[in-house]
């Protein structure tokens, strides 16, 4: 493949790139002004629209002070409600199923909280071998909460020998067998490591067969493949924004819980004075007042600062739609995939993400047997300005974001991943 055929690519797509609405980091290193970015499934890059959206909350917090929860253009007192139509349809949810709030891993703890409710019997919680730690670690200390051993109740799912990725049938067919003792399973929609797309329905549909709850962890999903979190049943799930969603570092999280929970009120709870009802929020009663939204999960007023760039992004996704990001999604990852297979023939590396298009997301992760990938990704940086992210020891993550990045980008990835395989970083 040809730069010039990768440009032809770029210019016929059906999709053209919205690369101009984002501020593409400068390259400090190779023959091309910008960066190829390929870290947006770590941190997705800033919107040209997310200075305007805080800078309107800024004014209006300079021009009121506090009479801007009533009186700003967006009043504060019900920003996050701005989020709700925009993310539901971005998670395939009922708008009544999904907050925007807090933090990723606080909020798999809140929804823990809720759905993690171990008896003797039935303690164990499973999660994937690769889950992301701070996964691991949020499961390990709720099992030692409700008093049970860690080691013991949680409970590492590792694909088959020889193999890198786990198979979701392997999920479902271990639910099958073992799943009468678990209470809760957590996996991560698309593994932050290899890049897999579960088969979320399955196993869903698995986890509630053996009688477990069914969370997900969709840091790596929302926003990066479609998702029918109600039609697909699952319990609850949680996710940040700061990846695919391009809402910034460490931005707001969101959390999806089915509306057949909405209504229960035997569901423990933490609470907060954002969990009670709206209507009766200032009223200053010492006792929730239950709405039957995901809104009641709530704890505190929103940071509206947080919450701006969240807006800004969700208006994007809504202006583009899921479904044609997801098809040029595919076109790119499928066209990087070959690039990298072509330029990988006889050199130390190999994609070891899965290569159907619907068992994966954007990202490939491709592994460098012998070498260091924080050298390789250093080299990568400076020698052609492509900025990848590296997983230690040996693999580098890879991911085209179809919002920004092109047919153009993949070409310079692979012909620059040849170069420094081949080159002075092999051995280090
Ligand atoms: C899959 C996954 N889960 C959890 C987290 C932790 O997120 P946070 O720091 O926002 O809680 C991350 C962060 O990258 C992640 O990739």
């Amino acid at each position: 493949m040809t730069e010039a055929a990768a440009r032809d690519l770029d210019a016929q797509d059906p999709l053209p790139t919205s690369r101009a609405q984002f501020h593409v980091p400068p390259a400090t290193g190779g023959d091309y002004a910008e960066t190829a970015y390929f870290a947006g499934n770590s941190l997705g890059l800033q919107p040209i629209a997310t200075r305007a959206a805080l800078d309107a909350e800024l004014d209006d917090w300079a021009r009121l002070g506090v009479e801007g929860h009533g009186e700003a253009e967006r009043p504060w007192v019900s920003y996050h409600q701005q989020l709700r139509d925009p993310t539901a349809r971005l998670v395939g949810a009922r708008p009544g199923e999904v907050v925007m709030m807090n933090s990723l891993t606080v909020n798999l703890h809140l929804m823990m909280v809720s759905f993690y409710r171990p008896t003797p019997e039935r303690h164990a919680i499973l999660i994937e071998d690769t889950a992301f730690p701070s996964d691991s670690y949020a499961v390990r200390s709720q099992a030692a909460f409700h008093g049970y051993d860690p080691d013991e109740a949680v409970i590492r799912l590792s694909p088959r020998p020889g193999e890198s990725t786990l198979r979701s049938e392997d999920v479902t067919g271990w639910l099958a067998e073992h799943g009468d003792r678990v209470a809760l399973v957590l996996l991560g929609g698309v593994n932050y490591y290899s890049g897999e797309f579960l088969d979320i329905p399955a196993i869903t549909r698995a986890g509630h067969a053996a009688g477990a709850v069914v969370g997900w962890d969709l840091a790596h999903a929302a926003g990066n493949v479609p998702l029918r979190l109600h039609d697909w049943g699952v319990d609850w799930a949680a996710w940040c924004t700061y990846k695919y969603l391009n809402s910034g570092p460490g931005a707001i999280a969101g959390a999806f819980v089915h509306e057949r929970h909405l209504a229960d009120r035997s569901l423990p709870k933490l609470a907060g004075w954002w969990s009670t009802d709206p209507d009766v929020r200032f009223r200053m009663h010492p006792t929730v007042t239950p709405v039957d939204t995901a809104d009641s999960w709530q704890l505190s007023n929103p940071p509206i600062l947080a919450m701006a760039p969240v807006r800004a992004s969700l208006e994007m996704f809504d202006a583009v739609g899921m479904d044609a990001l997801r098809a040029k999604s595919i076109r790119l990852t499928g066209y990087l995939g070959t690039l990298l297979d072509e330029t990988g023939a006889g050199r130390p590396m190999e994609v070891l993400t899965p290569r159907e298009p619907d068992r994966r997301g954007a990202q490939l992760s491709v592994r460098l047997h012998g070498l260091d990938a924080d050298a390789v990704s250093a080299a990568l940086r400076t020698r052609h300005g492509v900025i990848a992210d590296a997983r230690r020891p040996d693999v580098i993550r890879l991911a085209p974001v179809p919002m920004y990045s092109t047919f153009h980008d993949c070409w310079r990835a692979a012909t620059a991943m040849a170069d420094v395989v081949s080159g002075s970083c092999a051995g280090s």
